[in-house]
């Protein structure tokens, strides 16, 4: 496997098209929207960076590795060549539908599918396109380049190789990996969905300030951000996009909280939009409200 197509160069996208360009694949990175294309392109140059002061990579290995990425808006002529797909696109059907269509009919016929859905089935992912063998889940998590686990998903038909394939590939960017069934939510998202919610009721609820909530479950449960310190991090319409999908398909306990609904309304996304549950705008260190 050498040539690596990234779909998608939003929060995601980008760290999957970093950490692939650093284990020497070849990579394009795909988007419809000219400016988060830009964006990524700046994004990236500051990881290099920051990874070459830090001493993670040497000038020569940030050299190669931004040697090995390209970028485009064609999708039909950036799968072209492709070996495997890694899709990052927003978690809707009707968008990733949209692609696998494409993808189905420019790729080559034994290009590797792998999409980066958050909560999404594999298999009905699959169905939009025709090799259910050869499509599966890499689950990324945010920030990509520092977060060291893939979870792999197989779906109803996806082939051992195809499993293996990626798992290798996913080893080749420096990743840990489990390779487990489908079932909605995955392990991670699952938890994580619950978790995330039951703090915004509790907000809801007046238990607590935000501050109060993450410290305690940090200090008390061992966890290494709180749920509103991630929740800013992964971008609170995506947590919502989560929850409703896990709300539709495993019920009511994943109801999404209130609140989370009316900050994403009122534009409170996170800290891509400046202003999540904590307030970014301040000054560049976050400041917390
Ligand atoms: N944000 C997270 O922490 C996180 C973690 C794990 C998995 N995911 C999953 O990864 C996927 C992407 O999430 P994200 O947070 O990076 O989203 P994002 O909104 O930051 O980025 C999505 C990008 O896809 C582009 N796009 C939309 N339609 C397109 C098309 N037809 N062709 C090409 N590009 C298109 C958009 O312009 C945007 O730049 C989702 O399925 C999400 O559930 C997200």
């Amino acid at each position: 496997m050498n040539n690596i197509t990234v779909v998608g160069s939003g929060v995601m996208g980008r760290g999957i098209a970093y950490v692939s360009a650093v284990g020497g694949f070849s990579v394009t990175l795909v988007d419809v929207n000219q400016s988060a294309l830009k964006n990524a392109e700046a994004e990236l140059n500051t990881i290099f960076e920051k990874s070459l002061s830090r001493g993670k990579l040497s000038n020569e290995e940030a050299q190669q590795a931004k040697s090995n990425l390209q970028f485009s808006s064609d999708l039909s002529s950036a799968v072209s060549a492709a070996d495997l797909v890694i899709e990052a696109v927003p978690e809707k059907e009707s968008i990733k539908q949209q692609v696998f269509e494409v993808l189905e009919q420019y790729a080559p016929a034994d290009c590797l599918f792998a999409t980066n859905t958050s909560t999404m089935s594999p298999t009905e992912i699959a169905s939009y396109a025709k090799r259910p063998d050869k499509t599966i889940a890499m689950h990324f998590f945010n920030p990509v380049h520092k977060m060291p686990l893939v979870e792999i998903i197989r779906g109803l038909e996806t082939s051992n190789e195809t499993a293996e394939a990626v798992r290798k590939a996913a080893e080749r960017m420096g990743k840990e990996t489990v390779v487990i069934n489908e079932f909605p939510g995955f392990v991670t998202s699952r938890i994580s969905a619950l978790v995330g919610n039951e703090a915004f009721y509790m907000l809801q609820e007046g238990l607590g300030t935000p501050e109060e909530i993450d410290k305690a479950i940090k200090l008390g449960l061992n966890y290494p951000m709180g749920p509103f310190e991630l929740v800013d991090l992964v971008g609170l319409d995506a947590r919502l996009n989560n929850l409703n999908y896990l709300h539709e398909k495993l019920g009511e306990k994943y109801r999404p909280a209130p609140l989370l609904e009316q900050y994403v309304k009122a534009g409170r996304l996170g800290r891509k939009s400046g202003r999540g549950v904590y307030d970014y705008t301040k000054d560049k260190e976050l400041v917390k409200k």
